[in-house]
Order: structure tokens, then sequence, then C-alpha cells
């Protein structure tokens, strides 16, 4: 597999991992905050990662602030079956 096609497939499996752990972390009373924004050669230094490894993301967990944010209800976005436009009935 071409080096291009690996880190796509890479970056696609961590946004998986990444969505279980945060789903994971509501499921215990957590939250947590994806961070793409850092320096992956100081982290691996400071993490003492090996050079032939990559960090995808990080994913900062800890106990959430008490809001008393109201959850803003959205209309949800299409979905489409076997064919572009072909909006799936979401009634039954
Ligand atoms: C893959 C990914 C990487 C992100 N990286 C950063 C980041 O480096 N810095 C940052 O301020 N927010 C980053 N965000 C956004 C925050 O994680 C968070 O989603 C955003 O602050 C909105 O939070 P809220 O929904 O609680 O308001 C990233 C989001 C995703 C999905």
């Amino acid at each position: 597999m071409p080096d291009w096609r690996r880190d796509f497939v890479a970056a696609h499996d961590t946004g998986c991992a990444a969505e279980n752990i945060a789903l994971a972390a509501i499921a215990l009373g957590l939250g947590s905050c994806f961070v793409k924004a850092f320096s992956e050669v100081a982290l691996k230094q400071i993490l003492k990662i090996p050079d032939h490894m990559r960090i995808q993301i990080m994913i900062a967990i800890g106990y959430p602030e008490p809001t008393n944010a109201k959850s803003v209800k959205r209309e949800p976005e299409p979905i489409f079956l076997n064919q572009f436009g072909h909006e799936l009935n979401r009634e039954g």
C-alpha cells in the first residue's frame, strides 16, 4: 500500500477510535476534547514516542464543568440511500 494511502486509512482509523473514546468518556460521566494543533516533534520528545511512530491526535479527558446550557435541537442532515438525492425515509 502506498504511504499516502496508509496515512489516509490511519487517519480514518484514528477518527473511529477517537469517537469511541469520546463516547466511552460520556458514558463514564466525563468530557473530552480532540486536539490536533500540537507540535508532533515536541510531543514525541516529551512522551518518548519512538521515531517510527506518528501521533494522529490528542484527546483531553476530564470532568466537565456543570452547565446550564440547553442543547440546541438541529434539523437532521439528509441521509441518501444507494444514490445521491434519494433521501432515506426515517419514518420507517
Ligand atoms: C479532529 C479534531 C481536531 C481538533 N483539534 C483542535 C485543536 O487543535 N484546537 C482546538 O482549539 N480545537 C480543536 N478541535 C475542536 C475541539 O475539539 C472542539 O470540538 C471544539 O472546541 C468545539 O467544542 P464544543 O462542541 O464543546 O463547543 C478539534 C476537533 C476535531 C474534531
